[in-house]
């Protein structure tokens, strides 16, 4: 089994900032420091360091290599990610000492994703296998199509939020990821909540209270807490969340496992500065001393 991921690569600039700053503010960082990061990457790092196989499909442009080779070097199979002649996405990353974000991202070599490429990734893919995608890349609604056809597991995560994005893919999901804004978008664009929405299982995370898991057709919901830990950088936990979940099921573990392996994989996420670099791998996960 696999989990495919269509998913963005990033260089993330991460200013640590005494605050965010406001419209118009001019404000004097205190550190500079530059991670992989990318919401695609860091859910595939966070599935390989979740012991399962991934394959990463995305583009990088000619001043990426760095970033492929860290993705390779994480355990990442990086075969179907392709050199664009548009600059490697990037995002702009300011910390608060609370651990709060701002992010402006530039998607460049993300948004050009071909079709001919994603064809031939998927071809090699198994019934049964997974994929991801969140909303950092071109090809979502084509992706999705194919991993249906191909009898695949089809799991989105709808970040950064886009209310069209999200209904270009939703009759063919299996899963759904939602943070807590989110889901609030989503009931505010379509009326609709999580436990009544069109896709078989949802999970919506709220940082500091938890998470969700919605079986929506039996109306069976769980409540998973949240650890307690001191948040330093909340930026990438939603992430590693994702993919510590997809990894749990591709690996065979029962769904409310896999959640609950998430959630530490989460929390220890939160208390390190930085993104992909930083997620902790499944050793770390199972011996962490977690509240
Ligand atoms: O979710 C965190 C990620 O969002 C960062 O790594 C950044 O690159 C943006 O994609
Ligand atoms: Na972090």
């Amino acid at each position: 089994m696999a989990v495919w991921n269509l998913g963005s690569i990033n260089a993330d600039m991460v200013y640590t900032v005494p605050h965010l700053p406001g419209p118009g503010e001019t404000l004097a960082a205190l550190e500079l420091n530059r991670f992989l990061g990318g919401k695609g990457a860091n859910m595939s790092v966070a599935a390989a360091r979740a012991a399962a196989h991934v394959r990463h499909i995305g583009a990088v442009g000619r001043d990426g290599t760095w970033a492929v080779e860290r993705l390779m070097e994480y355990g990442v199979d990086t075969r179907h990610i392709t050199v664009s002649e548009e600059q490697t996405g990037h995002a702009i990353i300011a910390v608060e000492p609370g651990g709060e974000n701002q992010i402006l991202i530039y998607p460049g070599a993300n948004r050009v994703l071909d079709m001919d490429r994603l064809n031939a990734a998927l071809s090699e893919a198994d019934a049964g296998d997974t994929l991801v995608l969140q909303n950092e890349t071109n090809l979502q609604k084509e992706a999705v199509q194919l991993a249906r056809r191909l009898g695949m597991r089809v799991a989105y995560a709808a970040a950064p939020f886009e209310v069209d994005a999200v209904n270009a893919v939703l009759p063919s999901l299996d899963l759904l990821f939602l943070n807590a804004v989110e889901a609030e978008q989503l009931r505010v664009e379509t009326g609709m909540s999580p436990e009544g929405l069109p896709v078989p299982e949802v999970i919506v995370t709220s940082g500091g209270e938890g998470a969700w898991y919605f079986d929506t057709k039996t109306g069976q919901s769980k409540h998973f807490p949240a650890h307690k830990v001191t948040a330093v950088d909340t930026t990438g936990a939603g992430d590693t969340f994702t993919g510590y979940v997809l990894a749990g099921l591709d690996r065979g573990l029962p769904m409310a496992q896999s959640i609950a392996q998430a959630m530490r994989a989460a929390a220890i996420m939160v208390t390190r500065h930085g993104t992909a670099d930083v997620i902790p791998d499944l050793k770390d996960v199972q011996d962490a001393a977690l509240a």
